[in-house]
């Protein structure tokens, strides 16, 4: 008998249908996510889960899913899934790295420009006529924004999409890298003259400050209040990692009494975000739903590492994305033992 999967949304094709040369599938094919409840009963008589970010996979569901050995995290974060009590109890975890890092990387990209060249309030301006109603083609204090080359990026957390986001930066629009992260990368400072520095001391001197760190208990609220107030006025805060990592009480206040210049966000502290959130009310700011790795290409090739990762686990080996090493001391891979 082939061991059961659920897998919490619709994927591309192709790829559910070589995991089910595998495994019995079952696919939630609704728009809106499983109820946690739901997400409870299938999990119970699952061998394998595939999850989405959005997906609490807590202690409770795991300690109540006596045959799962395996969650397949469709996303490279993982902040949804207790990994330390899934290591305890030996059922392997596994994201999809690298696959995303250019699509997320290019919306870094998109951010930056739309709030340093104002895209999203001009369009405004054009589509809603108050250009036309200005009676004026073109005047020489018209929508004015600012200039990347030569200016300072800082990127906090210098992983994947962060390298790639400060390489862009460097060779593309001729910008000076600085980057903080809990460990130094040598490569990037020799292959594209990024220097480390201090959280604060970045905050301090970047004119684009860029956030590409996971969410941990670690980088929860690292940019809160008294970050937002070491960044120039002029500056621009870039956030399409997890919205936790940003206090946004405090982002809203940076705002709207201009300690910073503008911000571009892809990802929030509560998802789908409210129109009525204070954010909204705020011109200096271009928001996008979570849409990092929402490319086809990004998409297609998480859905072919969700299923390398199942099928490496069901022929017995090691998952080539395993997140929680672990537990390979504690339970080979497959589902015989
Ligand atoms: C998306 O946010 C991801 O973590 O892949
Ligand atoms: C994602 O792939 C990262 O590690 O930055």
């Amino acid at each position: 008998m082939k061991p059961k999967v659920f897998i919490t949304r619709e994927l591309f094709g192709e790829s559910v249908d070589r995991i089910s040369q595998y495994y019995e599938v079952d696919v939630w094919d609704r728009y809106h996510q499983p109820p946690y409840e739901v997400l409870l009963r299938k999990a119970r008589e699952a061998d394998a889960l595939v999850s989405l970010l959005t997906d609490r996979i807590d202690c409770n569901l795991l300690r109540n899913s006596p045959r799962l050995r395996m969650v397949a995290q469709y996303a490279v974060g993982f902040d949804n899934i207790d990994v330390d009590c899934a290591t305890r109890l030996g059922v392997y975890v596994t994201n999809t790295p690298g696959v995303l890092t250019e699509a997320t990387a290019e919306l870094t990209w998109a951010l930056i420009l739309a709030v340093s060249r104002r895209i999203v309030e001009s369009d405004v301006f054009v589509r809603w006529g108050e250009w036309y109603r200005s009676g004026t083609a073109w005047h020489p204090k018209m929508m004015l924004g600012f200039e990347l080359m030569g200016k300072v990026l800082g990127v906090v957390g210098l992983g994947r999409i962060g390298r790639r986001v400060a390489e862009i930066g460097a060779r593309g629009f001729g910008m000076k890298i600085i980057y903080y992260d809990v460990v130094r990368n040598y490569e990037a400072e020799k292959e594209i003259g990024a220097e480390f520095r201090e959280l604060r001391e970045l905050l301090r001197e970047a004119d684009v400050v860029t956030i590409h760190v996971p969410l941990t208990p670690q980088t929860r609220y690292l940019i809160d209040e008294s970050a937002l107030r070491l960044m120039k006025k002029t500056a621009i805060l870039i956030n399409t990692a997890r919205g936790a990592v940003v206090d946004t009480g405090a982002l809203v206040k940076a705002l709207r009494e201009g300690w910073i210049a503008g911000a571009g966000l892809d990802v929030f502290e509560e998802e789908p975000l409210s129109p009525n959130h204070p954010l909204t009310a705020l011109k200096n700011l271009v928001l996008v739903p979570h849409i990092g790795s929402a490319t086809y290409e990004a998409r297609r090739a998480m859905a072919d590492a969700v299923a390398d990762n199942l099928i490496a686990f069901y022929e017995g080996r090691v998952p080539p994305n395993l997140v929680n090493r672990d537990v390979v001391n504690l339970r080979s891979p497959g589902f015989s033992k």
